[in-house]
């Protein structure tokens, strides 16, 4: 857009350009009435001349100058004039959450005020229905005590619909903190915006964006299917507990994220006490760490947590398939391996808490199969894990992509294995018969499933370091 400074629009003179966005332009303008500066954003021209534009542009400017809230910029006046649709808004100086993100973790506290202060303006606009759409640092101004100033609220959507902006080929927001759902085009909701909270956590967090990729479209894809990078293994001093607030917030699924921005506040406030020492999270670890381009990225999870964690829930569902089967062998089998494979889920997620509900919800459905193959007896004893090794393996290659055929053979056959040997205890318990007997299959049951989970866990690991080092 050509440089309006010196211009007059309705009563506001134009001083100086402040910046530029995907969509609009934004000046520092003067209102002789009010004896203030005031910031103008100016949609391009093209605009005012679709009255439908308008319509829905004055209809919404309405909505938004009724929010009321410490962290929201407020919306002072809007109007046309010379062509051009415009948005008053106050002039914050001090600069915008970009200035303060420069490569470097930000220190605890200063992250647990900008998380809480955005989430609790989310949270007022989204118990009024509104979503923001477009939660980003260069949509949060800082007033010169370092408070939030969120803007733009629900401005994305106002010119989503406009023809001329389909037309014009302009990009919509910043894909670097959009959704998964708002990528894929679907109408989102509040959960949407604490996605992008989670985003911008991650880069308070780490000191970079999770997703990088050399075009707009590809980050958009990134964002869709892509793993989350750990952001432990980008800033090791990460504490567990506020990786976990990202890794929550940043769900693929909505329905897998917090379910309202206060939820997420909470859980940031619990993570980062108040008071809690400033952990120096920035300086040297931090970059070098990045620099190594993280061929470290060690499981965030220990191997050994992961062995008795499965065996553990292996043993229950054992157990238990154990006491169906004395009723029907066939529906015995099936729960032993569907509570197995919600204990294959629950340890998956343990580990990355972005697995999809879709997908834990495939692993029951896998190892029922598996179960309802192994208890016709016989090869079904062996096939039966085979199976549904084989079928978990496709899905953790799915998610990782970068597992090769050859850690998923070694996953069926880990699984097959396990389970012969377990087989092979429990058969010998039964013939040793009482005490023996007892001990025996009592170690047998989380043998198996411990051994084929941590086999498989190790493999998708393995595919996780080598995918990152590449
Ligand atoms: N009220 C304001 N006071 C002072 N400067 C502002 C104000 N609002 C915006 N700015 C500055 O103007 C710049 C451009 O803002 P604009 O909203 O047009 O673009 P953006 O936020 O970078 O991208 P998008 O168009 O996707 O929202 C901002 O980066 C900010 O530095
Ligand atoms: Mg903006």
């Amino acid at each position: 857009m050509e440089d309006l400074s010196g211009k007059q629009l309705g009563i506001y003179r134009i001083v100086a350009p402040l910046g530029e966005g995907g969509m609009a332009a934004v000046y520092k303008a003067y209102q002789p009435g009010m004896d203030r500066y005031v910031a103008l954003k100016i949609l391009p021209r093209h605009f005012a001349s679709d009255p439908q534009f308008v319509a829905r542009f004055k209809q919404e400017a309405q909505v938004l100058a009724k929010l009321q809230h410490p962290h929201i910029l407020p919306v002072f006046d809007f109007g046309e004039a010379e062509g051009y649709t415009y948005i008053v808004m106050p002039f914050i100086e001090s600069g915008t959450l970009i200035d303060l993100l420069k490569g470097q973790p930000l220190p605890l506290q200063k992250i647990r005020r900008i998380v809480s202060q955005l989430g609790d303006a989310l949270d007022y606009a989204h118990s009024r229905g509104l979503v923001h759409r477009d939660v980003k640092p260069s949509n949060v101004l800082l007033d010169e005590r370092g408070n939030c100033l969120l803007t733009d609220f629900g401005l994305a959507k106002i010119v989503e619909g406009s023809m001329n902006l389909t037309t014009s080929g302009a990009v919509l927001g910043t894909p670097a903190y959009m959704s998964p759902e708002q990528g894929l085009g679907q109408t989102p909701d509040g959960r949407s915006d604490i996605y992008s909270l989670g985003v911008i956590l991650y880069e308070m967090a780490t000191g970079r964006a999770p997703f990088k990729a050399e075009t707009p479209m590809a980050v958009v894809i990134k964002h869709i299917h892509d793993p989350l990078p750990m952001p432990s293994t980008i800033n090791p001093k990460l504490p567990d507990s506020i990786e976990r607030v990202i890794l929550k917030a940043m769900s693929k699924e909505s329905a897998d994220r917090y379910a309202t921005a206060v939820e997420m506040v909470k859980a940031i406030q619990a993570a980062i006490p108040e008071g809690m020492e400033e952990a120096t999270l920035s300086g040297d670890a931090v970059t070098a760490v990045a620099a190594s381009t993280q061929t470290t990225a060690s499981p965030s999870r220990s191997m050994r947590s992961i062995l008795w964690r499965s065996s553990l829930g292996w043993s229950i569902a054992i157990v238990i398939g154990l006491i169906f089967a004395g009723a029907n062998q066939v529906l015995g089998g099936i729960v032993l391996g569907a509570l197995g494979g919600v204990t294959v889920g629950m340890v998956w997620r343990w580990i990355d808490p972005t697995l999809s509900r879709k997908r834990r919800f495939l692993l029951i459905g896998f190892w029922a199969l598996a179960g309802l193959i192994t208890s016709a007896g016989g090869w079904g004893i062996l096939i039966g894990p085979g199976v549904g090794g084989f079928l978990t393996s496709q899905l953790l290659c799915r998610a990782e992509r970068a597992m090769t055929r050859w850690q998923m053979l070694w996953i069926t056959l880990g699984w097959v294995l396990s389970w012969f040997v377990t087989a092979l205890l429990i058969a010998g318990g039964v013939a040793a018969g009482q005490f023996v007997g007892g001990v025996m299959v009592l170690c047998a049951l989380p043998l198996g499933g411990g051994l084929g989970s941590w086999i498989m866990f190790h493999q998708y690991f393995s595919a996780r370091v080598i995918k990152e080092k590449a």
